[in-house]
């Protein structure tokens, strides 16, 4: 594991990682289980010639995998840039692993998403913010498992929480806010495969705490794929052209369902231990039939 194999055959079918999680793992144990050849590759070993395909990755599918965001949009630019079949695309990655353009797509295709401001200075945030009102959530525009996402109940907690960001790096100085959708307290994940809601989860918050992520100590149960869950999640895949997704909706008082971020690198350990769905099968499955076309 950990290195690349100059491939003999081409179109062969890859999987891209810089960290072995369960799902890496469970993938990678369900090929071998499958006799399908998914050959790994470490990204953190990687050098791509951007001029010559000298690996044969054109027509290769490669599931990308990366937990860093800037190595796994990057690397899949470079692969895709040599022809190599990326899941997901780098149109997907782009656009998915931003919340603020993600939202904005949404919203365009009428997807019903938390209300929501951006600002591009702490003053004008906090201008903005008078109007939008509290409490409201502040998100990095990039980020994941809930980290940097906070509750701001009112001028004083956004004044300090704008004032550490302004001592970060410039990403984390674009402000991002969502009204603070009420809802019970649990979010839903949804797996989506091709044009097929696999399988779904409710995720309840951790002891005091408002977020779900099972990072922060959630906990899931199965949440049955009704027909509107269903069809908003297929919309969303499709409008970020997403191969696999991990669909997050809350389930608002005032609006119903809303979708707040479709996951480009979704985890679904929790999923497959609570539903039962065989996911690393259905995408080991997928990426198979991918190369046939
Ligand atoms: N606008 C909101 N209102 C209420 N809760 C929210 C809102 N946005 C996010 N959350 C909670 O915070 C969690 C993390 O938000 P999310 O946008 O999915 O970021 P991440 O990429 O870090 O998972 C969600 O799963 C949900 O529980
Ligand atoms: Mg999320």
């Amino acid at each position: 594991m950990g290195t690349i194999n100059i491939e003999e055959d081409k179109s062969s079918l890859y999987i891209l990682f810089d960290n072995i999680r369960w799902e890496e793992k469970s993938l990678i144990e369900k090929a071998k289980e499958m006799e399908c050849d998914l050959k790994t590759i470490d990204c953190k070993d990687l050098v791509l010639f951007l001029n010559e395909d000298s690996n044969g990755f054109k027509d290769s599918i490669v599931l990308q995998r990366c937990v860093s965001y800037f190595r796994s949009l990057h690397s899949t630019a470079g692969l895709e840039g040599l022809g190599a079949k990326m899941i997901n695309s780098l149109y997907t990655a782009f656009m998915c692993g931003n919340k603020l353009i993600s939202h904005i797509e949404l919203q365009k295709n009428d997807i019903q998403t938390p209300n929501a401001m951006c600002a591009f200075t702490s003053e004008s945030s906090l201008n903005g913010l008078e109007k939008f009102g509290y409490p409201a959530v502040i998100k990095p525009t990039v980020g994941s498992w809930g980290r940097l996402i906070g509750l701001l109940t009112d001028k004083e907690a956004a004044k300090i929480v704008l004032e550490d960001r302004e001592h970060m790096f410039p990403i984390y100085h674009i402000s991002y806010f969502e009204e603070f959708i009420k809802r019970p307290p649990r979010d839903i994940r949804a797996i989506v495969v091709g044009e097929e809601v696999v399988a779904a989860i409710y995720r309840y918050s951790g002891d005091s705490e408002w977020k779900t992520n099972m990072a922060l100590g959630g906990h899931a149960l199965p949440c049955p794929i009704t027909k509107e869950i269903e069809d908003i999640c297929i919309k969303s895949a499709k409008i970020f052209k997403g191969d696999i997704v991990g669909v997050d909706l809350m389930e608002s008082e005032k609006y119903g369902l809303v979708v707040h971020e479709v996951n480009n690198t979704t985890e679904f350990k929790n999923t497959v231990k609570v539903t039962g769905v065989d996911i690393p099968e259905l995408i080991i499955n997928y990426m198979k039939n991918m190369l046939k076309k």
